[in-house]
């Protein structure tokens, strides 16, 4: 079997899958010093949704929390997760921005960045592979795994090729949804590591299925280098599969396993298993087995967003007919993964389709675009019969989508003024404009500790009118207000350390 790296996910993956992305920065700074001394491969600890809900719902500067996760980390590589051309937001921005992006993140302690594109497009991916390869990052070219008829071992190899000839470092298997089978993780393992044996190759893998510590044990098996888990409390369901699990599976051994020992894990799991009980509110409901995406492929939480969507139309009895237009609709757009955003746009057009009883006769925006090219290009190009009905006259573009943006930073950076202290907080309002502004001005009226403790008294009634309420059987009203309990828990414990 040889060595086999573990990289923790349980400060990115781990609580984004489980938590709602929102865990905060000062529930994971006192667990570091710890998490640096087990001999993880990595962590990943920064990117994904982290960036955006950290300015979003917490009041908190991302780049603040690389730097602070860095500082503690001494011996373990950091880990991100990157959405290439997208960088950490949801549209794809000018190169200048991923560029900048990159640079940045590298001067603020990032140390390898996985790079994707939801569509596989390896165009999308070019500027992300520069900018990090200038500033000096490493390079983790990633292949997003779905399934369809186009997406074979054959076309997963050619990707990986591809990738190797762009210069990733190492490469990585992404099985967003949990659909990667034990035996087609050993199969594409063996064919990619057979084409490019010195380039280390990673899994990661939801368990969305239950499917994932299988995979990684064939895969592993068949020569992966590394495997992505999440400590224990924080892990299973949607998110990985746990680090203990894994580690008892191959071994402690530094050269014949994952060099990591249980025992070490266990103050770490403790820890975390506190923290998962702050964020009671923000508890997915998906958890143990999806056993329906086993059947069709469609992840319970697209679904449940399927079954809303015909519920506000009284329609919740069609949705068998909307799962099987949902395939049908994904094979018409050239089988796009059916991950953020295409699930939803894929979803959505198949609940039109099926509602207005004429197949594209609505056709949402992003539909328009997907089909258009301004994603990328999908796996298999579109048929002319459904550009037809979906684009009309609009002509589909051909080339990289970013080639037709115009640089963006400096109407950024004139935009914001004086707000923006920093090159990174101009990359945080480009990206997202409304939360990074109102974030920006929060911290310029003194965000800090007397309005965090306004919020935390706020948010600490929250709770307790919660409590009651449940106690009584009522449910208690969502609060969103940004009175989040975190803050209400550091506050008093800052309170207690005070007396
Ligand atoms: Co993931």
């Amino acid at each position: 079997m040889g060595q086999v790296r573990i990289t923790e996910t349980a400060i990115r993956d781990g609580h984004q899958s489980l938590l709602a992305t929102r865990m905060r920065t000062e529930d994971m700074l006192p667990a570091l010093e710890r998490m640096d001394a087990i001999g993880y491969g990595s962590i990943e600890c920064w990117g994904g949704a982290t960036f955006d809900t950290a300015m979003r719902f917490l009041l908190e500067d991302p780049w603040e929390r690389l730097r602070e996760v860095k500082s503690r980390l001494k011996n373990t590589p950091t880990q991100m997760l990157l959405r290439g051309q997208n960088a950490v937001g949801y549209r794809h921005y000018a190169d200048d921005v991923v560029l900048e992006f990159c640079e940045r993140a590298v001067e603020n302690g990032m140390d390898i960045f996985r790079i994707f594109d939801a569509l596989n497009d390896t165009r999308n991916l070019e500027t992300a592979f520069e900018g990090v390869k200038r500033a000096g990052g490493h390079v983790q070219g990633t292949l997003c795994y779905t399934t369809s008829p186009v997406h074979t071992v054959e076309s997963f190899g050619t990707l990986a090729d591809r990738l190797v000839e762009m210069g990733a470092d190492s490469l990585c298997i992404k099985d967003m949804a949990g659909l990667l089978s034990p035996v087609m993780a050993e199969r594409l393992v063996t064919r990619i590591k057979g084409d490019h044996p010195d380039v280390p190759l990673q899994l990661h893998c939801h368990d969305t299925s239950g499917y994932s510590e299988m995979a990684y044990l064939l895969a592993v098996r068949a020569g992966a280098d590394a495997i992505d888990t999440a400590i224990s409390p924080l892990a299973g369901g949607t998110s990985q599969p746990a680090t203990e699990t894994l580690v008892a599976a191959l071994g402690e051994d530094e050269d014949n396993g994952t060099g990591i020992a249980l025992d070490d894990l266990v103050e770490t799991a403790d820890y975390f298993g506190g923290v998962r009980k702050k964020y009671w509110k923000h508890e997915s409901n998906l958890l143990g087995v999806d056993a329906g995406v086993l059947r069709h492929q469609v992840p319970g939480g697209m679904i449940s967003n399927l079954v809303g969507q015909l519920r506000d139309q009284g329609q919740e009895a069609k949705l068998g007919e909307v799962l099987e237009e949902n395939a049908r609709v994904r094979a018409d757009l050239g089988y796009p993964p059916l991950v953020t955003p295409s699930s939803q746009i894929v979803g959505s057009q198949a609940v039109l389709n099926v509602l207005t009883g004429k197949r594209y006769g609505v056709v949402t925006k992003e539909t328009r675009n997907l089909a258009q090219g301004l994603y990328g290009a999908t796996a298999e190009p579109i048929e002319k019969a459904v550009l037809d009905l979906v684009l009309g006259d609009v002509p589909q573009i051909d080339h990289r989508p970013a080639d037709d943006l115009e640089p963006e930073l400096e109407s950024a950076k004139e935009e914001i003024g004086d707000l923006a202290e920093t090159p990174e907080d101009v990359l945080s309002y480009v990206m997202f404009p409304q939360p990074a502004k109102k974030f920006l001005e929060w911290r310029r009226a003194g965000g800090g500790p007397e309005r965090e403790l306004v919020a935390a008294v706020v948010g600490a009634m929250a709770i307790k009118d919660r409590a009651q309420a449940t106690a009584r059987g009522v449910p208690a009203a969502p609060s969103e207000n940004g009175a989040a309990p975190g803050a209400a828990w550091r506050q008093f414990g800052r309170m207690r350390q005070m007396r």
